[in-house]
């Protein structure tokens, strides 16, 4: 196996910086239009063969060094019950918000039979990769995922979630709570069908000041990290807002912080106690400038690193879907070449 991506997730020596980036599989490459025009997308997540197909054609095309599992950070809430589809330039929605206290009784948190399809498609994509790079699964944290239940789907302010989180602070708590139970299991459920790795979305962890995401973040992800069965399974953690939280984040004992572009990334590791790695952090639009752009880019942020062990070249947050695939396959190339 290329284990480059695990070696430096671990903190561990490494000829180059492993990369991957987050949202690999998506709507940039015409490839995976070619799936996306026959299937709605829970129908790609949910039929093992074809999330397996898409899964694979970063791995193919791109030649990454870690694969990520396809699939959703909130098929959690529709497996407790929320009531999801994704609409073709609305994005995700949830028919059912959960806003009170019924809403809340309702939610199932004994659901992990509903995400079985999960566990088939992991299964299919190792078969896949036959060994070759590791896979990377996945889940949303609880706040990201309340804020999805709570609003209904995607949100610019979050406001009716911090209302929640402001008024009626135990409520939030009780929904929190049940979401961050499910997803510990939905993740050691992950481990066992034989993901290499786990990620902890926490996308919009920014919207919050320091107090509430101790309060209303930060806790639940210590607690779920906790409850895994992660010999051997490196866990990383990803937050917009990482350059402010991660010294916070660290106290999770995550093996990998995953930061944001608003910070220099030696300095933020330098701030991280030793063993953790992180993963980052190029602005994401940099993949829209010219190649001789990217390629200094990438390599001011690697000569920033050098020597440091413990370092994944990612972006600070996901693939943008106008980015120029040739682009993307242009920075790909760019680091593999690249020599300590
Ligand atoms: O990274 C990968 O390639 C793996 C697959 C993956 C997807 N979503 C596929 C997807 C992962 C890891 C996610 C996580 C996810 N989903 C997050 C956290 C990461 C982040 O980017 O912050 C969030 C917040 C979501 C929720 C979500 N799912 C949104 C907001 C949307 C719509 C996006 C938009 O701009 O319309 C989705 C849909 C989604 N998830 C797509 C993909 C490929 C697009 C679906 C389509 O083809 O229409």
């Amino acid at each position: 196996m290329n284990d480059l991506f695990l070696k430096a997730a671990f903190s561990q020596k490494t000829e180059r910086p492993p990369v991957w980036m987050m949202r690999q599989a998506g709507r940039f490459m015409p490839q995976y239009w070619e799936i996306k025009n026959k299937y709605s997308f829970l129908e790609m997540c949910k039929t093992p063969e074809i999330a397996a197909d898409v899964t694979m054609l970063p791995v193919d095309l791109l030649g990454i060094d870690a694969a990520i599992l396809f699939s959703d950070i909130l098929v959690t809430g529709e497996a407790m019950g929320g009531n999801l589809s994704f609409e073709q330039n609305v994005g995700p929605r949830f028919a059912n918000p959960v806003r009170t206290q019924k809403d809340i009784d309702n939610l199932n948190t004994d659901c992990l039979d509903k995400l079985q399809y999960v566990a088939d498609a992991i299964k299919v994509i190792q078969q896949r990769l036959k060994g070759s790079i590791p896979l990377i699964g996945f889940a949303g944290a609880p706040f990201t995922v309340m804020s999805y239940l709570v609003e209904g789907g995607s949100s610019k302010d979050f406001k009716l979630t911090k209302l929640m989180l402001h008024n009626e602070p135990e409520m939030a708590h009780r929904l929190l709570s049940k979401i961050a139970t499910v997803t510990a299991d939905y993740l050691n459920l992950q481990i066992a069908a034989g993901v290499n790795a786990v990620q902890i979305f926490d996308s919009w962890a920014q919207a919050l000041a320091w107090d509430d995401y101790t309060e209303f973040s930060h806790r639940y992800i210590v607690e779920i990290i906790s409850k895994l069965n992660r010999k051997d399974i490196p866990v990383i953690s990803f937050c917009k807002g990482s350059s402010v939280f991660a010294p916070l984040m660290a106290e999770a004992k995550p093996d990998v912080i995953s930061i944001d572009w608003n910070v220099d990334l030696l300095d933020i590791k330098k701030r991280l106690p030793q063993g953790i790695a992180v993963q980052g952090n190029l602005d994401p639009h940099i993949l829209y400038a010219d190649k001789k752009v990217i390629k200094e880019r990438i390599y001011r942020l690697f000569d920033r690193m050098k020597g440091e062990n413990g370092f994944i070249f990612n972006l600070g947050h996901g693939i943008m879907p106008d980015i120029p695939f040739d682009n993307v396959k242009y920075a790909v190339e760019v680091i593999k070449e690249f020599k300590y």
